[in-house]
């Protein structure tokens, strides 16, 4: 049985095989049109979700197969005290793969080990959201031809940003790449994902300040400050405008950067720059739509 649950799975020969495959789905759809025929995706998304579960539907059934599923906790019987182990246990009986979204870290792996299906993990707390990454990387592929040698900013919340850690586990993987990560103190990386990129001998330099290092970047992946993962409303407003790319600091970048971001947005991008040729956090949304129908044909063995 196959999962995917962490971004450490994520080797180059993987992803540039999934990539492939999607790429083939992008450029002939009818080719793939009952390719899950018969097949039912869960979505058990037990926080908010617009891309994330949508695309997963979306990809579903693009592939021939149905959807069933719930988009918050309140409306699952979570809300009367079942764990998660048992809610997999059940939705093994009715579908054949399972989506699941949960504020919890490590949830998505503890539903792994009780379900009969095969799991993604589509965001775990503040922990990982290894199919956001998958995005990310079709999107990276697309715009630079490439998914080694590149200078990577990572701009906003490090510490809670669950997408910024699983792209750097997968981007650590490629030779000659190194990162930029820009934050304020208090959201810097965690220490653990620190340690391991030292351990790694993986090139990263942290600062707070973006208009100074911007233009060193190829990528630019700005993220919001995670509301919901902090203590208190009064540190996330003093946060949350740490950062606000706008048409005067992206003047200051190469032209070919391509900025990114996996959306929701809330003020760290200026409305001004969407139209800038470098703006690509639109058409990142698009393509996670097709990498998630690569996954799914994957982990359903098709
Ligand atoms: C991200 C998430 O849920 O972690 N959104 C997404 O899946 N596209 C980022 C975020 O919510 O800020």
């Amino acid at each position: 049985m196959k999962h995917l649950i962490d971004a450490k799975v994520l080797t180059p020969e993987y992803v540039g095989a999934l990539i492939s495959s999607a790429e083939d789905i992008l450029n002939n759809p009818s080719k793939y049109r009952e390719s899950c025929k018969g097949k039912i995706l869960a979505t058990l998304f037990y926080e908010p979700s617009t891309r994330t579960r949508l695309s997963f539907e979306s990809a579903m059934i693009g592939l021939g197969g149905s959807v069933l599923g719930f988009s918050s906790a309140e409306m699952s019987s979570a809300s009367k005290g079942e764990s998660v182990a048992d809610t997999i246990r059940v939705i093994s009986c009715y579908a054949d793969i399972a989506a699941i979204r949960h504020h919890k870290e490590g949830s998505a792996l503890a539903a792994s080990i009780y379900s009969n299906i095969p799991v993604i993990n589509a965001g775990d707390g503040g922990h990982q959201h290894p199919t956001q990454t998958l995005t990310d990387l079709i999107t990276i592929h697309k715009f630079k031809n490439k998914l080694d040698g590149l200078t990577i900013g990572l701009c906003g919340d490090l510490k809670f940003g669950r997408t910024v850690h699983s792209l750097i586990h997968a981007m650590s993987k490629y030779k000659n790449n190194s990162f930029l990560l820009v934050s304020p103190d208090e959201l810097r990386i965690p220490d653990y994902l620190r340690e391991e990129m030292t351990a790694g001998g993986v090139s990263f330099t942290e600062t707070e300040d973006l208009s100074s290092s911007i233009c060193d970047m190829d990528i630019l992946y700005m993220t919001r400050v995670q509301r919901e993962r902090f203590f208190n409303e009064e540190d996330y407003v003093r946060l949350k405008d740490s950062y606000i790319l706008n048409k005067q600091k992206l003047s200051l970048a190469k032209a070919d950067l391509a900025v990114m971001h996996p959306l929701p947005r809330v003020n760290e991008i200026a409305a001004e720059i969407d139209n800038d040729p470098r703006a690509v956090y639109f058409e990142q949304a698009r393509l996670g739509r097709y990498i998630r129908m690569a996954l799914i044909m994957d982990l359903l063995g098709i």
